[in-house]
């Protein structure tokens, strides 16, 4: 087997070479002076399984494109192509919300697997993204990965809270691995970047929140819920999420109002301090090595 790595995940992608001891494949990504992409595979990966690991930072698009090529490439020589995507971009908008709309991720898909042979998704927006895919696909959960980070701090009266009812089962989760309570918040949203965010149910006493959705992007919805937390009676907020889309000054924003922001490596942030690589390297013996 050899790992390649994308651009935008190149880090991950030795992180999880090494873990499972193989080679971290080369690639040449270059630039036409017109802007267009040149990719070439370096690495003989004639009779091996190819994993190629591929997410986002800013640029999606671009992005895309490379992860594209390399699959494309190494779909003509590798026994099996892998496509490993930490954070899926264009997650949410998992379908029409209106008419005429495109159903971005689902088109994601479609090309995605007209190279790779299995799929690998980490906590998408939605679970049935999944459906998208003709070809196998598998999604990981890292929500173990944020209690086990939380449980390590011996917080004193923790709570674990989502922003919203969508990343209540999220919310759950990282409490079940924290042994504490959990709860969620209200959230109606308004706009891109605007919402409005209740927590009708909650009471609190004091307790040190643990504040976790799948996605931050603008801040936004951390910032509301954080608010109204803090209004009720939290005591400290610390702030967790899997994806750190991080949108123009979103963490500083978010660290206005709590304590600490944390987050996984499915894209690189300064804040990515939990790293998902362990969770890959068994996603990917298990697809492999079973066999499928
Ligand atoms: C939405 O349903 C997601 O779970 C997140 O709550 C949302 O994407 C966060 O966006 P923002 O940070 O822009 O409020």
């Amino acid at each position: 087997m050899i790992v390649f790595g994308g651009g935008s995940s190149i880090d991950l992608a030795g992180e999880i070479a090494k873990n499972i001891g193989c080679e971290l494949g080369s690639v040449e990504v270059k630039r036409f002076p017109d802007g267009e992409l040149f990719v070439r595979i370096d690495s003989d990966t004639e009779g091996d399984d190819a994993v190629v690991i591929q997410g986002t930072g800013k640029g999606q698009d671009e992005n895309l494109m490379e992860f594209l090529f390399i699959l494309d490439a190494l779909h003509d020589q590798a026994e099996k192509v892998v496509a490993v995507i930490p954070y899926y971009y264009y997650g949410r908008q998992d379908r029409a919300f209106n008419k005429g709309e495109a159903v971005s991720s689902k088109t994601l898909a479609k090309l995605i697997q007209t190279s790779a042979d299995v799929v690998l998704l980490v906590n998408p927006h939605k679970e049935h993204i999944l459906e998208y895919f003709d070809v196998p696909s598998l999604s990981l959960d890292a929500s173990h990965l944020i209690g086990e980070f939380f449980k390590k701090k011996r917080l004193k009266d923790p709570l674990v809270v989502s922003p919203d009812s969508g990343s209540a089962v999220l919310a759950q989760r990282v409490a079940h691995v924290i042994e504490c309570r959990f709860g969620n918040c209200e959230k109606k949203r308004l706009g891109p970047g605007r919402v409005v965010t209740s927590a009708e149910g909650l009471r609190l006493r004091g307790e040190e929140v643990i504040l976790v959705d799948d996605i931050i992007d603008t801040g936004g919805t951390i910032v509301e819920a954080s608010k109204v937390l803090r209004e009720k009676g939290a005591n400290e907020i610390h702030v967790a999420c899997i994806h750190p889309v991080f949108t123009g000054n979103a963490a500083a924003r978010i660290l206005e109002v709590a304590e600490d922001l944390v987050a996984t490596n499915t894209i690189s942030s300064g804040y990515s301090k939990i790293s998902v690589a362990p969770l890959l390297t068994e996603g990917i013996n298990k697809v492999l090595l079973k066999g499928g």
